[in-house]
C-alpha cells in the first residue's frame, strides 16, 4: 500500500482551495492508501508570532478535517510540533543543502517581491517540509500545484543524501490533478489565505453570499457567447456542481443568454448545500476541543516510531554517533 502524505498550515480559516486540492484527496486517501495527515505548525510559524493564535489554530484546523470526515484510526494524524524529530533532521538535511537550491524557491521569492522581510525560518522552510516527507518515507505527495517545487526540492535533498550516504529515502512524487492545481479566488487570482480572496469552508451564509457575489467575472454581455474555460466562476461552479450540471451550464456559456447574477446565485446554493452535512459535526466538535487535543496526541503518539527509526537510521548513517 502506497503512503501517502500531506500537511496544512493551520493559520486562517481553510478554504475551498485547501478543500479540493488537499482535504478531501487526502480524506479519499484514507480508505485506499496508509495515510499520513498533519498540521505544520512550525511552518506557521515562519510568518505567525501571535502566541494565541498559533497556539487555537492547530485545533480549530483538526475539527474541520475531522468535521469532513477524516478519521484518525484509519490514518496517522497529528500536529508537526509534536514529533520533536522532524527538526533534528531539518538540521542534517539542512546542511546537505546549497543555498542556490533554496535561492531559487519561488515562494520564498514571491514573498519578498511582496516585501515580506524574511526571517531564516522562511528561507529554510523547504528543508523543514522535505524532513517532513523524508522523515516518514512518503511516496506521493498530495497538493496544489504551488507546492510543485517544494517537492521537487525535497527529491533533489533526498538524492544527494543517498549519494553521499546510500539508499535511505525514498524520492516522494507530488500528486497534481490538473482540474484542482490551481483554484481562483474571488478576484481570480490563486484562492489563498494571504491574498483576502478566499470562500471558506465554513463561511457563514451571509458572508458566502456576500464573497460568491463579488466574484470577478467580465463585462460580456447576458446574450452574447462567453468562454467557460477563462471563467473563475465557472472554474468554482464546477467544483461542486454535478457533470451534468457542468456540462449543460457549459453549453449554455458558449451559445450566449446566461447571465453571470444567475450562475452566482445558483453558486451560493451549491457551495451551501455541498458542506451542510459537515456543519453539525464541526459544531459538536468545536464544544470539545480538549477531545480533539486528545485525538492529535494519540496521533502523535502513533506517528512518532516511525519518525525515531529514520532518524536514528540517519544519524548512524552520517556519524551523529560517535562511538
Ligand atoms: P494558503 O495558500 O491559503 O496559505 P496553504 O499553503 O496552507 O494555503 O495550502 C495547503 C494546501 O492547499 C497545499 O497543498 C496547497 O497547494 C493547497 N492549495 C491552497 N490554495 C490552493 C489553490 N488556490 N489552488 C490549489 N491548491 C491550493
Ligand atoms: N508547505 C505546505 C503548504 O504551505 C505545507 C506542508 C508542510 C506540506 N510540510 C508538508 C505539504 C509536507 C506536503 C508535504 O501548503
Amino acid at each position: 500500500m502506497a503512503r501517502v502524505l500531506s500537511g496544512i498550515q493551520p493559520s486562517g480559516s481553510l478554504h475551498i482551495g485547501n478543500y479540493f486540492a488537499m482535504m478531501k484527496r487526502m480524506i479519499e486517501y484514507q480508505d485506499s492508501h496508509e495515510l499520513f495527515c498533519f498540521i505544520v505548525n512550525y511552518h506557521a510559524m515562519t510568518s505567525q508570532h501571535d502566541h494565541k493564535t498559533l497556539s487555537d489554530s492547530p485545533i480549530n484546523a483538526a475539527i474541520d478535517f475531522l468535521a469532513l470526515g477524516l478519521d484518525p484510526q484509519k490514518c496517522f494524524f497529528w500536529v508537526q510540533s509534536d514529533i520533536p524529530e522532524v527538526t533534528e533532521l531539518a538540521w542534517i538535511l539542512s546542511c546537505h543543502t546549497s543555498l542556490g537550491l533554496l535561492e531559487r524557491s519561488h515562494s520564498y521569492k514571491d514573498k519578498i517581491a511582496k516585501g515580506i522581510i524574511p526571517n531564516c525560518g522562511l528561507f529554510t522552510y523547504p528543508v523543514l517540509m522535505a524532513a517532513d516527507i523524508l522523515l516518514y518515507n512518503a511516496e506521493l505527495i498530495p497538493v496544489g500545484k504551488d507546492q510543485k517545487q517544494h517537492i521537487e526540492i525535497t527529491r533533489d535533498i533526498a538524492e544527494r543524501f543517498n549519494l553521499v550516504y546510500g539508499e535511505t529515502f525514498v524520492l516522494p512524487e507530488p500528486i497534481i490533478p490538473d482540474d484542482i492545481a490551481v483554484i481562483p479566488g474571488i478576484d481570480g487570482q490563486k484562492m489563498s489565505k494571504s491574498y483576502g480572496n478566499t470562500i471558506d469552508i465554513f463561511e457563514e451564509e451571509d458572508i458566502l453570499r456576500k464573497k460568491v457575489m463579488r466574484i470577478k467575472t467580465d463585462s460580456t454581455p447576458i446574450e452574447a457567447p462567453k468562454d467557460p474555460d477563462s471563467c473563475n466562476l465557472f472554474a468554482l461552479y464546477k467544483l461542486f456542481a454535478s457533470p451534468e450540471k457542468t456540462s449543460s451550464l457549459r453549453d449554455r456559456y458558449l451559445k450566449g443568454g446566461v447571465g453571470y447574477g444567475e450562475v452566482k446565485k445558483e453558486l451560493i446554493e451549491l457551495i451551501y448545500e455541498y458542506f451542510a452535512p459537515f456543519r453539525k459535526k464541526r459544531n459538536e466538535l468545536l464544544k470539545d476541543r480538549a477531545s480533539v487535543a486528545e485525538i492529535l496526541k494519540k496521533g502523535a503518539d502513533k506517528t512518532r516510531p516511525i519518525a525515531v527509526k529514520t532518524l536514528d537510521e540517519v544519524k548512524r548513517k552520517t556519524g551523529l554517533y560517535y562511538i
